[in-house]
Protein backbone atom coordinates (compact mmCIF):
# COMPACT_ATOMS: atom_id res chain seq x y z
CA UNK A 1 0.00 0.00 0.00
CA UNK A 2 1.35 3.44 -1.34
CA UNK A 3 2.58 5.77 1.48
CA UNK A 4 1.17 9.55 1.49
CA UNK A 5 3.87 11.89 0.87
CA UNK A 6 2.61 15.51 0.38
CA UNK A 7 2.12 17.01 -2.94
CA UNK A 8 2.66 20.54 -4.27
CA UNK A 9 1.19 21.74 -7.66
CA UNK A 10 3.47 21.79 -10.75
CA UNK A 11 3.74 23.27 -14.24
CA UNK A 12 1.16 24.58 -16.24
CA UNK A 13 -2.00 22.36 -15.18
CA UNK A 14 -0.49 22.41 -11.85
CA UNK A 15 -0.72 18.72 -11.46
CA UNK A 16 -0.18 17.15 -7.85
CA UNK A 17 3.46 16.08 -7.42
CA UNK A 18 5.64 14.79 -4.98
CA UNK A 19 7.27 17.10 -2.84
CA UNK A 20 10.31 14.62 -2.93
CA UNK A 21 11.91 13.37 -6.16
CA UNK A 22 13.80 10.61 -7.51
CA UNK A 23 17.02 11.64 -9.37
CA UNK A 24 17.38 9.23 -11.87
CA UNK A 25 21.18 9.47 -12.73
CA UNK A 26 22.57 6.75 -10.88
CA UNK A 27 19.27 4.16 -11.46
CA UNK A 28 20.93 1.86 -14.07
CA UNK A 29 24.30 1.52 -12.12
CA UNK A 30 26.75 2.29 -14.96
CA UNK A 31 26.97 4.90 -17.32
CA UNK A 32 27.87 2.09 -19.96
CA UNK A 33 24.92 1.06 -21.60
CA UNK A 34 26.69 -2.27 -22.45
CA UNK A 35 27.21 -3.18 -18.90
CA UNK A 36 23.73 -3.03 -18.27
CA UNK A 37 22.81 -6.64 -17.11
CA UNK A 38 19.34 -8.29 -15.41
CA UNK A 39 20.83 -7.31 -12.29
CA UNK A 40 21.08 -3.60 -12.86
CA UNK A 41 17.40 -3.88 -14.29
CA UNK A 42 16.31 -5.90 -10.84
CA UNK A 43 17.78 -2.90 -8.59
CA UNK A 44 16.51 -0.43 -10.53
CA UNK A 45 13.04 -1.93 -10.71
CA UNK A 46 13.00 -2.86 -6.37
CA UNK A 47 14.18 1.35 -6.50
CA UNK A 48 11.23 2.32 -8.58
CA UNK A 49 8.87 0.08 -6.43
CA UNK A 50 10.08 1.79 -3.23
CA UNK A 51 9.93 5.15 -4.73
CA UNK A 52 6.38 4.18 -5.60
CA UNK A 53 5.42 2.92 -2.28
CA UNK A 54 6.65 6.05 -0.45
CA UNK A 55 4.68 8.04 -2.29
CA UNK A 56 7.33 9.43 -5.00
CA UNK A 57 5.55 10.72 -8.06
CA UNK A 58 7.92 12.48 -9.92
CA UNK A 59 10.93 10.58 -11.74
CA UNK A 60 13.92 13.07 -13.44
CA UNK A 61 16.29 11.73 -16.18
CA UNK A 62 18.29 13.37 -18.92
CA UNK A 63 19.44 11.41 -21.87
CA UNK A 64 22.86 11.38 -21.25
CA UNK A 65 22.51 9.81 -17.93
CA UNK A 66 24.17 6.12 -17.52
CA UNK A 67 25.12 7.42 -21.31
CA UNK A 68 21.48 6.38 -22.09
CA UNK A 69 20.97 3.65 -20.08
CA UNK A 70 18.83 5.02 -17.56
CA UNK A 71 15.87 6.49 -19.33
CA UNK A 72 16.10 2.64 -21.26
CA UNK A 73 16.11 1.00 -17.85
CA UNK A 74 13.06 3.32 -16.64
CA UNK A 75 10.93 1.18 -19.77
CA UNK A 76 11.48 -1.98 -18.06
CA UNK A 77 10.61 -0.15 -14.59
CA UNK A 78 7.71 1.11 -15.98
CA UNK A 79 6.67 -2.25 -17.39
CA UNK A 80 6.91 -4.06 -14.28
CA UNK A 81 4.43 -1.95 -12.74
CA UNK A 82 1.53 -1.86 -14.65
CA UNK A 83 -0.21 1.33 -14.56
CA UNK A 84 2.41 3.17 -13.19
CA UNK A 85 3.06 5.93 -16.81
CA UNK A 86 -0.27 7.65 -15.94
CA UNK A 87 0.19 8.09 -12.12
CA UNK A 88 3.71 9.44 -12.31
CA UNK A 89 5.75 12.60 -13.55
CA UNK A 90 8.44 11.95 -16.02
CA UNK A 91 11.00 14.86 -16.41
CA UNK A 92 13.88 14.73 -18.64
CA UNK A 93 16.40 16.93 -20.49
CA UNK A 94 18.26 17.94 -23.37
CA UNK A 95 21.78 19.81 -24.67
CA UNK A 96 24.46 18.33 -23.29
CA UNK A 97 26.07 16.07 -25.62
CA UNK A 98 30.09 14.94 -26.08
CA UNK A 99 32.23 18.30 -25.12
CA UNK A 100 29.88 20.83 -25.67
CA UNK A 101 26.30 22.26 -25.17
CA UNK A 102 23.77 22.36 -28.03
CA UNK A 103 20.34 24.05 -28.08
CA UNK A 104 19.92 23.72 -31.53
CA UNK A 105 16.41 22.38 -33.11
CA UNK A 106 17.33 19.94 -35.17
CA UNK A 107 19.68 18.44 -32.43
CA UNK A 108 16.55 19.08 -29.60
CA UNK A 109 14.09 17.24 -31.72
CA UNK A 110 16.20 14.96 -32.56
CA UNK A 111 17.15 13.83 -28.59
CA UNK A 112 13.90 13.93 -27.22
CA UNK A 113 12.69 11.18 -30.33
CA UNK A 114 15.53 9.12 -28.72
CA UNK A 115 14.54 10.20 -24.76
CA UNK A 116 10.63 8.66 -25.81
CA UNK A 117 11.52 6.00 -27.55
CA UNK A 118 14.39 4.65 -24.44
CA UNK A 119 11.77 5.57 -21.88
CA UNK A 120 8.80 3.98 -24.19
CA UNK A 121 6.55 6.99 -23.75
CA UNK A 122 4.81 9.41 -25.80
CA UNK A 123 4.89 12.36 -23.79
CA UNK A 124 7.19 13.28 -21.21
CA UNK A 125 5.94 15.67 -18.40
CA UNK A 126 8.85 18.22 -18.01
CA UNK A 127 11.27 18.79 -20.81
CA UNK A 128 14.39 20.80 -19.53
CA UNK A 129 17.50 22.40 -20.83
CA UNK A 130 20.62 20.74 -19.24
CA UNK A 131 22.70 23.84 -19.08
CA UNK A 132 22.76 27.10 -21.38
CA UNK A 133 24.15 26.70 -24.51
CA UNK A 134 26.32 29.90 -25.12
CA UNK A 135 25.81 29.58 -28.87
CA UNK A 136 22.11 28.80 -29.19
CA UNK A 137 20.21 32.05 -29.54
CA UNK A 138 17.00 32.09 -27.25
CA UNK A 139 14.76 32.83 -29.67
CA UNK A 140 15.42 29.47 -32.38
CA UNK A 141 15.49 27.00 -28.83
CA UNK A 142 12.04 28.84 -27.37
CA UNK A 143 10.76 28.39 -31.11
CA UNK A 144 11.22 24.59 -31.32
CA UNK A 145 10.21 23.92 -27.53
CA UNK A 146 7.17 25.51 -28.42
CA UNK A 147 6.62 22.97 -31.26
CA UNK A 148 6.89 20.05 -29.33
CA UNK A 149 4.38 21.44 -26.74
CA UNK A 150 1.75 22.16 -29.40
CA UNK A 151 2.84 18.35 -30.82
CA UNK A 152 1.98 17.28 -27.67
CA UNK A 153 5.52 15.85 -26.99
CA UNK A 154 6.01 17.73 -24.08
CA UNK A 155 3.81 18.96 -21.56
CA UNK A 156 6.48 21.72 -19.70
CA UNK A 157 9.02 23.23 -20.24
CA UNK A 158 12.18 23.52 -17.97
CA UNK A 159 15.54 24.85 -17.36
CA UNK A 160 18.48 24.18 -15.62
CA UNK A 161 21.32 25.62 -13.96
CA UNK A 162 19.85 29.17 -15.98
CA UNK A 163 20.76 32.35 -13.81
CA UNK A 164 18.12 34.51 -13.80
CA UNK A 165 18.93 36.49 -16.52
CA UNK A 166 19.23 33.14 -18.47
CA UNK A 167 15.75 32.45 -17.67
CA UNK A 168 14.41 36.35 -18.80
CA UNK A 169 16.02 35.87 -21.95
CA UNK A 170 14.55 32.28 -22.77
CA UNK A 171 10.73 33.20 -21.66
CA UNK A 172 11.02 36.77 -23.68
CA UNK A 173 10.71 34.37 -26.40
CA UNK A 174 8.96 31.06 -24.98
CA UNK A 175 5.35 31.32 -25.57
CA UNK A 176 5.28 28.21 -22.89
CA UNK A 177 5.71 29.20 -19.58
CA UNK A 178 8.73 27.96 -17.92
CA UNK A 179 7.41 26.03 -15.23
CA UNK A 180 10.72 24.87 -13.50
CA UNK A 181 14.94 25.24 -12.76
CA UNK A 182 16.96 22.72 -11.77
CA UNK A 183 19.94 23.45 -10.08
CA UNK A 184 22.38 22.05 -7.42
CA UNK A 185 21.04 23.20 -4.25
CA UNK A 186 21.96 22.05 -0.53
CA UNK A 187 23.62 22.56 2.82
CA UNK A 188 27.06 22.71 0.71
CA UNK A 189 25.75 24.70 -2.20
CA UNK A 190 24.13 27.94 -1.02
CA UNK A 191 24.12 30.34 -3.44
CA UNK A 192 20.76 30.13 -4.98
CA UNK A 193 19.99 31.38 -1.29
CA UNK A 194 22.77 33.29 0.06
CA UNK A 195 26.00 33.70 -0.91
CA UNK A 196 27.86 30.42 0.16
CA UNK A 197 30.28 29.16 2.70
CA UNK A 198 33.12 29.42 0.09
CA UNK A 199 31.92 32.24 -1.28
CA UNK A 200 34.28 35.51 -0.83
CA UNK A 201 32.57 37.43 1.12
CA UNK A 202 31.35 34.88 3.76
CA UNK A 203 35.25 34.07 4.05
CA UNK A 204 36.28 37.74 4.38
CA UNK A 205 33.91 37.87 7.16
CA UNK A 206 31.84 40.69 5.43
CA UNK A 207 28.33 38.69 5.39
CA UNK A 208 25.84 41.58 6.00
CA UNK A 209 24.87 42.40 2.09
CA UNK A 210 25.46 38.62 0.49
CA UNK A 211 22.15 38.28 -1.91
CA UNK A 212 23.08 34.80 -3.30
CA UNK A 213 22.97 34.15 -7.29
CA UNK A 214 18.82 35.56 -6.96
CA UNK A 215 17.77 32.06 -8.58
CA UNK A 216 15.23 31.61 -5.60
CA UNK A 217 14.25 35.01 -5.48
CA UNK A 218 13.14 34.62 -9.38
CA UNK A 219 11.61 31.48 -9.15
CA UNK A 220 9.30 33.42 -5.95
CA UNK A 221 8.89 36.12 -8.42
CA UNK A 222 7.52 34.22 -11.56
CA UNK A 223 5.99 31.03 -9.69
CA UNK A 224 8.79 29.01 -11.38
CA UNK A 225 10.06 25.83 -8.93
CA UNK A 226 12.78 25.46 -7.69
CA UNK A 227 14.29 21.71 -8.56
CA UNK A 228 17.01 20.61 -6.06
CA UNK A 229 19.81 18.90 -7.91
CA UNK A 230 22.47 16.91 -4.79
CA UNK A 231 20.34 17.68 -2.37
CA UNK A 232 22.47 15.48 -0.32
CA UNK A 233 25.39 17.14 -1.38
CA UNK A 234 26.61 13.44 -3.85
CA UNK A 235 25.77 11.57 -0.89
CA UNK A 236 28.17 13.55 1.82
CA UNK A 237 24.98 14.47 3.86
CA UNK A 238 24.01 11.26 4.17
CA UNK A 239 26.72 10.76 6.97
CA UNK A 240 27.66 7.37 4.94
CA UNK A 241 29.91 8.68 2.35
CA UNK A 242 33.36 9.44 3.59
CA UNK A 243 34.16 12.96 2.91
CA UNK A 244 37.68 14.74 2.41
CA UNK A 245 38.67 14.75 5.54
CA UNK A 246 39.93 18.77 5.01
CA UNK A 247 36.48 19.28 4.07
CA UNK A 248 35.30 21.66 7.11
CA UNK A 249 32.22 22.21 5.43
CA UNK A 250 30.89 19.18 5.39
CA UNK A 251 32.34 18.43 9.07
CA UNK A 252 30.43 21.35 10.89
CA UNK A 253 27.06 20.70 8.64
CA UNK A 254 26.90 16.78 9.97
CA UNK A 255 27.77 17.90 13.23
CA UNK A 256 25.13 20.16 13.47
CA UNK A 257 22.43 17.89 11.95
CA UNK A 258 23.44 15.05 14.13
CA UNK A 259 22.92 17.06 16.93
CA UNK A 260 19.42 18.01 15.90
CA UNK A 261 18.28 14.48 15.51
CA UNK A 262 16.93 13.58 18.24
CA UNK A 263 14.95 16.54 18.13
CA UNK A 264 12.89 15.09 14.87
CA UNK A 265 12.39 11.83 16.33
CA UNK A 266 16.13 10.18 15.38
CA UNK A 267 15.69 11.67 11.93
CA UNK A 268 18.97 11.03 10.03
CA UNK A 269 21.58 13.69 8.86
CA UNK A 270 20.01 12.54 5.36
CA UNK A 271 16.33 13.08 5.99
CA UNK A 272 17.48 16.82 8.13
CA UNK A 273 19.18 17.95 5.05
CA UNK A 274 16.39 17.19 2.66
CA UNK A 275 13.68 18.83 5.29
CA UNK A 276 16.05 21.86 5.92
CA UNK A 277 15.07 22.45 1.47
CA UNK A 278 11.42 21.43 2.08
CA UNK A 279 11.20 24.61 4.20
CA UNK A 280 12.16 27.00 2.10
CA UNK A 281 9.38 29.13 0.71
CA UNK A 282 9.94 28.76 -3.06
CA UNK A 283 8.45 25.33 -3.00
CA UNK A 284 12.15 23.75 -3.47
CA UNK A 285 11.41 20.05 -4.83
CA UNK A 286 14.48 17.99 -3.77
CA UNK A 287 15.37 15.43 -6.32
CA UNK A 288 16.97 12.53 -4.11
CA UNK A 289 19.18 10.46 -6.46
CA UNK A 290 19.45 6.83 -5.47
CA UNK A 291 19.23 3.44 -6.46
CA UNK A 292 19.23 1.93 -3.62
CA UNK A 293 15.65 1.10 -2.28
CA UNK A 294 16.53 1.22 1.32
CA UNK A 295 18.09 4.78 1.18
CA UNK A 296 14.81 5.79 -0.97
CA UNK A 297 12.79 5.17 1.81
CA UNK A 298 14.81 6.76 4.40
CA UNK A 299 14.87 9.77 2.37
CA UNK A 300 11.41 9.95 1.35
CA UNK A 301 10.90 10.24 5.36
CA UNK A 302 11.73 13.73 5.29
CA UNK A 303 8.90 14.94 4.00
CA UNK A 304 7.29 13.95 7.43
CA UNK A 305 9.80 16.36 8.94
CA UNK A 306 8.73 19.88 9.91
CA UNK A 307 12.31 22.07 11.28
CA UNK A 308 11.44 24.87 13.15
CA UNK A 309 12.86 28.38 11.80
CA UNK A 310 15.22 28.51 14.45
CA UNK A 311 16.87 24.55 13.20
CA UNK A 312 16.67 25.91 9.75
CA UNK A 313 18.89 28.78 11.19
CA UNK A 314 21.32 26.74 13.16
CA UNK A 315 22.07 24.43 10.10
CA UNK A 316 22.48 27.37 7.76
CA UNK A 317 25.11 28.98 9.85
CA UNK A 318 26.84 25.67 10.42
CA UNK A 319 26.96 25.23 6.60
CA UNK A 320 28.40 28.57 6.00
CA UNK A 321 30.66 28.90 8.98
CA UNK A 322 29.43 32.24 9.17
CA UNK A 323 26.92 33.78 12.14
CA UNK A 324 23.79 35.59 11.13
CA UNK A 325 24.92 39.34 11.85
N1 LIG B 1 20.74 19.28 -13.73
C1 LIG B 1 21.96 18.92 -13.42
O1 LIG B 1 22.95 19.47 -13.90
C2 LIG B 1 22.13 17.79 -12.43
C3 LIG B 1 23.41 17.48 -11.92
C4 LIG B 1 23.50 16.44 -11.00
C5 LIG B 1 22.35 15.74 -10.61
N2 LIG B 1 21.14 16.05 -11.14
C6 LIG B 1 19.89 15.37 -10.73
O2 LIG B 1 19.83 15.33 -9.32
C7 LIG B 1 19.73 13.98 -8.86
C8 LIG B 1 20.45 13.83 -7.55
O3 LIG B 1 21.80 14.21 -7.70
P1 LIG B 1 22.97 13.49 -6.92
O4 LIG B 1 22.96 12.04 -7.24
O5 LIG B 1 24.20 14.26 -7.14
O6 LIG B 1 22.46 13.77 -5.45
P2 LIG B 1 22.36 13.35 -3.98
O7 LIG B 1 20.99 12.86 -3.74
O8 LIG B 1 22.87 14.50 -3.22
O9 LIG B 1 23.40 12.16 -3.77
C9 LIG B 1 23.18 10.90 -4.30
C10 LIG B 1 24.20 9.96 -3.70
O10 LIG B 1 23.91 9.81 -2.32
C11 LIG B 1 23.87 8.43 -1.99
N3 LIG B 1 22.86 8.24 -0.95
C12 LIG B 1 21.55 8.62 -0.98
N4 LIG B 1 20.95 8.27 0.18
C13 LIG B 1 21.89 7.68 0.93
C14 LIG B 1 21.88 7.10 2.23
N5 LIG B 1 20.78 7.07 2.97
N6 LIG B 1 23.05 6.57 2.70
C15 LIG B 1 24.17 6.59 1.94
N7 LIG B 1 24.24 7.13 0.70
C16 LIG B 1 23.11 7.65 0.21
C17 LIG B 1 23.46 7.73 -3.26
O11 LIG B 1 23.97 6.43 -3.27
P3 LIG B 1 22.96 5.15 -3.37
O12 LIG B 1 22.53 5.09 -4.80
O13 LIG B 1 23.80 4.03 -2.92
O14 LIG B 1 21.81 5.43 -2.43
C18 LIG B 1 24.12 8.59 -4.33
O15 LIG B 1 25.43 8.16 -4.58
C19 LIG B 1 20.28 13.16 -10.01
O16 LIG B 1 19.83 11.84 -9.98
C20 LIG B 1 19.77 13.93 -11.19
O17 LIG B 1 18.40 13.60 -11.40
C21 LIG B 1 21.03 17.07 -12.03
Amino acid sequence: MPQTMPTQPFGVNQVPVSRIALGCMGLAGTWNPAEVGPENTRRAIAAFEAALDAGITFYDHADIYGGTACESVFKDCLAAVPGSRDRIFIATKVGIRAGFYDHSPDYIRESLRGSLKRLGVEYVDLYQLHRPDPLSHPAETAQVLDELVREGLVKNVGVSNYYPHQTAALQKYLEAPIVSNQIAISLLRLDPIYEGAAGGRAQSGNATCDAGDGVLDQCEEMGITPLAYSPLGGGWLSGRREAPADNAPVARTLDALRELGPAYGGATPGQLAVAWLLKHPAGIIPLVGSNNAEHIREAAGAAAISLSREDWYKLWVAARGVRVP
